[in-house]
């Protein structure tokens, strides 16, 4: 009984969820000004906390951050067999062998959203390119590869990750060709 009405709420909350995007809620009437000093109201137990994708970070920053190590991880696999390969030691990383390689690939994958979302800006100050013609495709480029790198990973085989690996570094260099290869950084996320 108590799992049903949980299982009850989690859909209940999905479908308000849902019908909010569907159509934006009324904006809240402004609370009541307060005498100053007064710390704010909490909200109420049990309020929905409205989270939306958000920009931390510049796209230097996301590339450093998660695209170079992920795929730092896949081009090892090429050369290291991930199956002879211990869980990482640092941390104490227990996804070690061809699922750290996996894993790798998935973030890879999710990032391409990273690339996707409005409002990034570039390392000189420039909006990242996302309203340039070329950029999804470039994006997409790079989705594909790095679910080609999965399924390669899943598939524990030498030659596929090789060749995985091989899509990958076209699916960066077609976009760094593009809008980061250029005589100077200020040049950086123009066409
Ligand atoms: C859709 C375009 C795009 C794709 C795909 C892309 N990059 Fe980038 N990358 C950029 C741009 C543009 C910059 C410059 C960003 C800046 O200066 O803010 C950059 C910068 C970088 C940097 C930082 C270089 C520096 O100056 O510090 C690294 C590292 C990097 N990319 C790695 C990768 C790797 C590895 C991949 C593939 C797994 C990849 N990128 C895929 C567009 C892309």
């Amino acid at each position: 009984m108590r799992a049903a009405s949980v299982i009850f709420a989690l859909l209940f909350f999905t479908m308000v969820g849902s019908a909010q995007t569907a159509k934006p809620a009324a904006p809240a009437a402004k609370p009541a000004a307060k005498p100053a000093g007064q710390a704010p109201a909490k909200p109420a137990a049990g309020a929905a906390v409205r989270v939306t994708a958000k920009v931390q970070g510049n796209l230097a920053q996301v590339m450093r951050g998660i695209l170079f190590p992920n795929s730092n991880i896949i081009f090892d696999a090429q050369n290291n067999d991930p199956t002879k390969k211990k869980a990482d030691e640092q941390f104490g990383n227990p996804y070690g062998g061809w699922q750290n390689v996996e894993n790798a690939a998935i973030a890879l994958a999710e990032a391409s959203n990273l690339l996707i979302i409005p409002g990034r800006v570039c390392s000189n100050g420039k909006p990242a390119p996302n309203a340039q013609p070329d950029w999804p495709k470039l994006v997409q480029g790079l989705r594909d590869a790095s679910m080609a790198s999965y399924k390669a990973a899943q598939s524990k085989n030498m030659d596929n990750i090789v060749d995985a690996a091989g899509t990958l570094t076209e699916a960066c260099s077609a976009c760094h060709d593009k809008y980061r290869e250029k005589p100077n950084l200020s040049l950086r996320c123009t066409p």
